[in-house]
């Protein structure tokens, strides 16, 4: 059986656009789009923009973070926490992406981030995912063991509130080797639910919601979510794109 919470579609805009200004005209867009197709987003700018986003309210949209400290306050230059931006209500945070790792974030440093949000009351997007693949099918490993190192030390209650989301790095940007397809996904989502049935043996409802993300647009969005059965979509690049993220939306 699969999940059946609605769909969740989350824009991640990395350090992008590059002013305010664009920012704001991005959302207000993005917003005029979902009001007419009554769809609810989420939307993780870069948190220097929450504030005048913030302003820009719309029932179809919800904040979150691209990463976060795994404190509230304190020496540690250049971070943001839940509790600094608290005021934008972030719901949910992207944790462990894969440009944050290759800068050397680990998987140990994800799980007390992890921590630290289920204990906010935060959902945490956790990514994972390999940099490439070859006919040993060393991918399965990799990707379990950054699951058992990234969601160890867990309650069956916190499983179920987290979400997963897979991103094969050949998969993502404008680098991208090729596209995923919706079967290696689901290849994928039955292997983590596995790992994480091992490790917690948790079943129906306590299983977390898979999204599936790299290079997700609206020609392929719906393929992921009907024929890979992603319970919803992390979107890099088309969520800069008003007009092509409302059409994904649509899409699906
Ligand atoms: P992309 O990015 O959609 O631009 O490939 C996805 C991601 O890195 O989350």
């Amino acid at each position: 059986m699969h999940n059946t919470h609605p769909k969740l579609i989350v824009g991640n805009w990395k350090m992008n656009p590059s002013s305010t200004k664009e920012a704001t005209s991005l959302i207000k867009n993005i917003h005029k789009g979902l009001k007419k197709i009554k769809q609810k987003v989420v939307i993780c700018p870069p948190s220097i923009f929450l504030p005048v986003l913030y302003k820009e309210k719309s029932t179809y949209t919800s904040f979150g973070l691209q990463n976060t400290s795994f404190e509230d306050v304190g020496a540690h230059t250049g971070e943001v926490s839940l509790e600094l931006s608290k005021s934008f209500k972030p719901s949910f945070v992207i944790l462990g992406h894969s440009e944050v790792r290759a800068q050397g974030e680990s998987s140990s440093l994800v799980n007390q981030k992890v921590k630290y949000c289920l204990k906010k009351g935060v959902t945490p997007i956790v990514c994972v995912g390999e940099k490439d693949r070859n006919d040993s099918h060393g991918y399965f490993s990799f990707i379990e063991n950054q699951i058992q190192e990234s969601l160890g030390g867990l309650t069956k209650k916190d499983v179920s509130k987290l979400v997963i989301a897979y991103e094969p790095i050949w998969a993502i940007g404008k680098n991208a080797l090729r596209d995923a397809t919706p079967e290696e996904f689901n290849e994928v989502k039955i292997f983590i639910k596995k790992v994480l049935q091992d490790m917690y043996s948790i079943s129906g409802t306590e299983v977390p919601s898979i999204l599936y993300g790299g290079s997700v647009n609206e020609k392929n969005a719906s393929l992921f979510i009907h024929k890979g059965h992603a319970d919803g979509l992390l979107i890099g690049r088309t969520s800069l794109d008003a007009k092509k993220f409302i059409e994904l939306v649509k899409n699906i």
